[in-house]
């Protein structure tokens, strides 16, 4: 077996600044670059090393053995620090019994009443746009996702006193936040406006929330939204003490699933956007689908099955770019990682991105091909090579409510409205903290009238 300083480091790091100049400068081509150095290598950034695993048999095992790799070190530290100790940043011991008393709130028979909500919301946006209208993409996805998280989060049906409030607080703390978890403590602290209306948020919060909670557990009524889900895994009669979410367990569950499930979604529904737009010809699938499926009434949870070819799209965009391009463990035990020993408290590294653009992996794999994903492709992907949504006990919790969200949403914008790229507009990836955006992504909005429920798309001229 090697030693650990036989891992080979990436090139271009300098003294004290490890590889942050190759890391600013371009990232995704820095990740991509990794794998030419084996199946283990070492990135320095600034004080911080951490061994980022290229190899699709090793990231399965620091995925499945979540006890040795565990969640912990600087990211997840800092991540806490805003989200609390929700689902996706606790530790280990901690995991087990939360991830038991959250399921229940995304079991299969709770996503048809989501499903409702998301093409409500869908529709209403899209019947704001005017034709010929300039769209700022990835803002408006991102208004978008985070009015379908609060809905489907606490139902608005019955407005009370304290919601608008506690939306507010929960869009300050949670817009911003992967810029926030990127910048140094000390800085959290300076007098700016961001910092004290966050600081306002951070404190409201509970105190609204308690209310809420109060109320719902006093009604002991069934709303159909996460919240009432994650009460019933707390209720008097669920069992003894530590099988009961405390409030202020809940209220972290909230963060984070609002947190989780905003930028993530539209992120990834601003790309596909982006996709269509530079591949017509399968945007033109894309129509007939919808067409042929809608035909012209709004989409359901039913429809699922059938927007086959819509769910493809937006995995092969999720392959291309991962909203969570990057995350991080930590070794509590010393280990091994294939030929090499790995001594506990080393940080570790595994990224979607790098490795879902593996030449050995996906065949030519910067090229946007949906039909990769066909049910009869003779060369299907491997099951381990595809980790947008994580692996293992910690994989995401909410990877079928947010397909079938994006799936819906999708599906209600391309059933109206075709989105037309900008000429000459560069769309650039920039992490903003972990999570991959499309910046400067405008498109054109033109109206779509349908002629025929099977193939043929007209497309309106923009006004
Ligand atoms: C495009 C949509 C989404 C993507 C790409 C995504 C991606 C991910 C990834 C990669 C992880 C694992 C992170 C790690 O292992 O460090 C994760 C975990 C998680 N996600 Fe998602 N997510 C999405 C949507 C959602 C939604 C809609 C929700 C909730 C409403 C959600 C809630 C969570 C939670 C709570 C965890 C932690 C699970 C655990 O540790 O048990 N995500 N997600």
């Amino acid at each position: 077996m090697k030693n650990t300083s036989q891992i080979p480091s990436a090139a271009g790091g300098l003294p004290l600044l490890g590889h942050v100049v190759p890391l600013l400068r371009d990232p995704l081509g820095f990740l991509t670059r990794l794998p030419e150095y084996g199946d283990l290598v070492r990135v320095n950034f600034g004080p911080l090393s951490a061994l980022v695993v290229c190899d699709p048999a090793l990231i399965g095992q620091v995925l499945r053995d979540d006890r040795t790799f565990d969640k912990g070190g600087p990211v997840y530290d800092r991540g806490r620090e805003f989200v609390g100790n929700g689902l996706a940043t606790c530790p280990h011991r901690d995991h087990r019994r939360q991830r038991r008393l959250v399921q229940p709130a995304f079991h299969p028979t709770r996503l048809p009443g989501y499903a409702q909500t998301v093409t409500t919301r869908a529709a209403e946006l899209t019947a704001s746009w005017q034709a010929g209208q300039i769209l700022d993409v990835f803002a408006d996805m991102q208004k978008l996702t985070a009015k379908i998280t609060v809905d489907t989060l606490i139902s608005t049906t019955a407005p009370r006193d304290g919601l608008t409030e506690a939306i507010d607080a929960l869009n300050t703390i949670v817009g911003g936040l992967s810029l926030r978890m990127a910048t140094p403590p000390p800085l959290d602290r300076l007098p700016t406006r961001g910092n004290r209306r966050y600081h306002q948020a951070r404190e409201r919060l509970p105190r609204v929330f308690r209310q809420i909670i109060a109320e719902r557990r006093a009604a002991g009524i069934d709303h159909g939204d996460l919240l009432s889900m994650l009460l019933a895994a707390q209720g008097p009669d669920s069992g003894p003490a530590g099988e009961r979410l405390l409030d202020s367990e809940v209220i972290d569950q909230i963060v984070t699933f609002f947190a989780g499930g905003t930028e993530t979604s539209g992120s990834a529904l601003a790309w596909a956007l982006h996709m269509l737009g530079q591949h017509p010809e399968i945007e033109k699938r894309l129509h007939a689908e919808v067409d042929t499926v809608l035909d012209g009434r709004p989409a359901t949870h039913a429809d699922l099955p059938r927007l086959e070819l819509t769910g493809r799209v937006l995995t092969e965009t999720m392959r291309l770019w991962p909203p969570f391009a990057f995350f991080t463990r930590t070794c509590t035990a010393d280990t091994r990682l294939g030929r090499y020993p790995v001594p506990a408290g080393t940080l570790i590294g595994c990224s979607p991105y790098l490795l879902q653009r593996q030449a050995d992996l996906y065949p030519d794999p910067d090229h946007f091909d949906p039909d990769r994903w066909a049910p009869n492709h003779p060369h299907p992907p491997r099951r381990e090579a595809f980790i947008t949504f994580g692996g293992g006990a910690r994989k995401c919790i909410g990877d079928r409510f947010g397909m079938n969200e994006m799936v819906l949403a999708l599906a209600t914008i391309a059933a109206r409205w075709r989105l037309q790229p900008i000429p000459h507009q560069r769309v650039r990836p920039v992490f903003s903290g972990p999570t991959l955006q499309p910046s400067g992504l405008r498109m054109r909005a033109a109206a779509r009238t349908t002629t025929s429920t099977t193939s043929a798309v007209n497309t309106a001229q923009p006004q």
